[in-house]
């Protein structure tokens, strides 16, 4: 997904830089290994940025944002920003992470919940009580530590996108960190290195934390059975709702819970609590169960669970929501996760994800003697008058913003990626260009869209931007609305549309896109401090930066489909997961906003997927 780029954007150093940790020694030789990523030539990011625009603007805008690209270039103050950069590459492991993390992340205002963590609506499981409940969350745990394992181990595989080795830094990133509030930025802490690697967990359960230890005294994994009992014994010493949900500040804008959080951690036993939170290798949400709702809605109530756990009176206090990674498991079945994103992108998340849920499969073979473990450690807060105060802010805040929250998750049943596989063109691409028609059937109109690309191909890669809006996707779309344009040049567009699609995610995964580029531009004069150039300033700038369609895919093997919200007030967030033979989609919008509405949305994607799907049947084979 994107992030909206924090304008007051300066570079300085981090709490903790991410990329400052030391991988342990195969992975550190792989990682070297990878290419660093390259400064795109200034010219040839210049003319493509201006192609990207041509969708977006009128000509009269295009011809003056043409003349200011060719004052910077001219006037030497992009070439002097392009050396800048390019010295900057010479100097570090990759030019862009650390501004990136601290940009889009860390430097970001808003509250997480719904402005920036994914939340991940996994398959319904077939438990319907407590028991239930604690024996699915208890193996998933045993599936989270086999994970951990082969990353401590380094023996999770290397991955490959197009034949080219990635990165694989994200996955020392997600396991034991936290995310940490601060007056203007954020940090990351992470404890997977540390000296003496933490060996807990965080388990909630009606808004009550508790520490709970998930290895043996020599060092081996507790058994789901063994986890189950501790389990229990939670459950049992937390049958009533804590009247104070202290997790309910994470919620909130960060400038608010940075000032709330120093007066929180005042109190040693509250210092105490959270830096134990903080360190557990993750969190373990109990979640009481939700209202009912219809079978056609209940994917949607689950996803609105996952980012945000439905407000005050329901499940948004037993999180916290700064945690890297939080697994849900609800009482009736619903499960799912949300993860806080400065430390990694969907991917990652989702392979640990599909270990996870295979894992949760397996039958269990040995049952483990039951030597009597210890209570796991209730954490305990001092709740002051002062903390009551911001904790009741926390909620109202909250809820409004979830009221504000319109989110749609369904499954397009019609065909999966192997139809536009086998017509040979890219099922991302036909998804993207779908999507394209879709937008404009309801606005007669392009919009900035965003489309997440991986750029791990390149040691500390994150993402670049693929944008989907272009040309050829906009020929398409206005002769697909066109009755008087022959089926076949349709056809011919849609080609041309899809390959033009597939060229920018090839030249966004090469390191060659623009938004990356600029933004770094951007940033290199900040740090020079020179005046702001004007290409930045410009309106079409704006017009290019506001993406109404913030899209993303993220493949799982699982049958679950990841969502976030909109990134801006009147766009959508889009994610999907595409399997063979159907699409799990997520579309997000805000209530406030009159002119977006997540179904209708979903309602013209679909039309367009079916429409685009008819268009290619009707046509000759020969001619694709
Ligand atoms: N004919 C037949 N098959 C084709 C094809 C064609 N013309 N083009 C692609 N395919 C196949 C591919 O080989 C692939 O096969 P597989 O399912 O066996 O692996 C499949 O179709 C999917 O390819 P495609 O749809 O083109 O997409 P992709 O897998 O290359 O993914 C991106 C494209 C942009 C999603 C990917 O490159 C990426 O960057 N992912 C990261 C996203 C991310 O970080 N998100 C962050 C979220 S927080």
């Amino acid at each position: 997904m994107m992030m909206m780029i924090a304008s007051s954007a300066k570079p300085a150093r981090l709490v903790k830089p991410v990329s400052a940790l030391k991988l342990p020694g195969r992975y550190l030789a792989h990682q070297e290994s990878l290419p660093c990523l390259p400064v795109p030539p200034l010219q040839q990011s210049l003319e493509k940025y201006l192609l990207a625009l041509k969708p977006l603007i009128s000509q009269e805008e295009w011809d003056h944002t043409q003349q200011l690209l060719d004052d910077f270039r001219t006037s030497g103050v992009g070439e002097r920003l392009q050396k800048r950069l390019e010295k900057r590459a010479t100097k570090t492991e990759n030019w862009l992470s650390d501004w990136w993390l601290q940009t889009a992340y860390l430097d970001y205002r808003m509250p997480v919940v719904i402005h920036s963590s994914p939340g991940v609506v996994l398959p319904k499981q077939d438990f319907v009580d407590r028991q239930g409940q604690l024996r699915f969350a208890a193996k998933l745990i045993e599936g989270v530590l086999d994970f951990k394992t082969m990353v401590d181990n380094e023996t999770l595989p290397v991955e490959y996108l197009g034949g080219n080795q990635l990165c694989m830094n994200q996955y020392y990133q997600i396991l034991s960190s936290c995310r940490v509030p601060g007056p203007k930025r954020d940090s990351v802490v992470n404890y997977s290195q540390a000296k003496k690697a933490p060996t807990h967990i965080t388990v909630v359960h009606n808004f009550q934390f508790f520490e709970l230890d998930v290895y043996n005294s020599d060092g081996t994994p507790l058994t789901s059975d063994q986890v189950f009992t501790q389990l229990e014994k939670i459950w049992g010493t937390s049958l009533q709702t804590n009247k104070e949900p202290i997790g309910i500040l994470t919620t909130n804008h960060r400038n608010s819970w940075s000032k709330a959080y120093n007066n929180l951690i005042k109190d040693k036993v509250n210092k105490e609590s959270v830096r134990t939170i903080q360190k557990s290798i993750f969190t373990v949400c109990l979640d009481a169960p939700m209202p009912k709702v219809s079978d056609e809605l209940y994917k949607s109530r689950v996803a609105a669970q996952m980012l945000h756990g439905g407000g005050s009176r329901w499940n948004s206090g037993n999180r916290w929501f700064d945690k890297t990674l939080q697994f849900i498991v609800a009482e009736d079945g619903s499960c799912g996760l949300v993860y806080e994103h400065a430390p990694a992108e969907g991917p990652p998340i989702v392979a640990l994800v599909d270990h996870v849920v295979e894992f949760t499969k397996k039958p269990e073979l040995v049952r483990s003697p039951m030597v009597p473990l210890p209570m796991p450690k209730k954490l305990r807060f001092n709740v002051t008058p002062e903390i009551k105060g911001d904790i009741e802010k926390a909620k109202q805040n909250l809820n409004i913003m979830i009221h504000d929250l319109d989110v749609k998750v369904f499954v397009f049943s019609v065909f999966g990626k192997n139809f536009p596989k086998s017509e040979k063109l890219s099922p991302d691409a036909f998804i993207q260009v779908a999507l394209q028609l879709a937008y404009y059937r309801i606005y007669s109109r392009a919009c900035a869209t965003y489309e997440s690309a991986s750029l791990r191909m390149f040691r500390l890669g994150r993402t670049d931007t693929i944008r989907s809006a272009s040309v050829d996707s906009l020929n398409f779309v206005k002769a697909m609305e066109e009755p008087t344009v022959q089926n076949q040049e349709k056809v011919n567009l849609l080609r041309k549309a899809i390959q033009a699609h597939r060229a920018y995610t090839d030249m966004a995964i090469g390191g060659k896109a623009i938004d990356r580029h600029l933004l770094g531009l951007k940033l290199q004069a900040i740090e020079d401090l020179v005046s702001m150039p004007e290409v930045f300033m410009d309106t079409s700038y704006a017009v290019a930066m506001h993406f109404n369609l913030s899209t993303s895919q993220v493949p799982a093997k699982t049958d679950c489909v990841m969502c976030f919200g909109p990134v801006v007030p009147d766009g959508y967030g889009v994610c999907y997961n595409p399997m063979d033979d159907h699409i799990n989609f997520s579309v997000s919008a805000f209530n406030s906003c009159a002119e977006t509405n997540a179904a209708r949305l979903a309602h013209y994607l679909e039309r367009a997927l079916c429409d685009i799907q008819q268009l290619i049947l009707q046509s000759p084979k020969s001619k694709l």
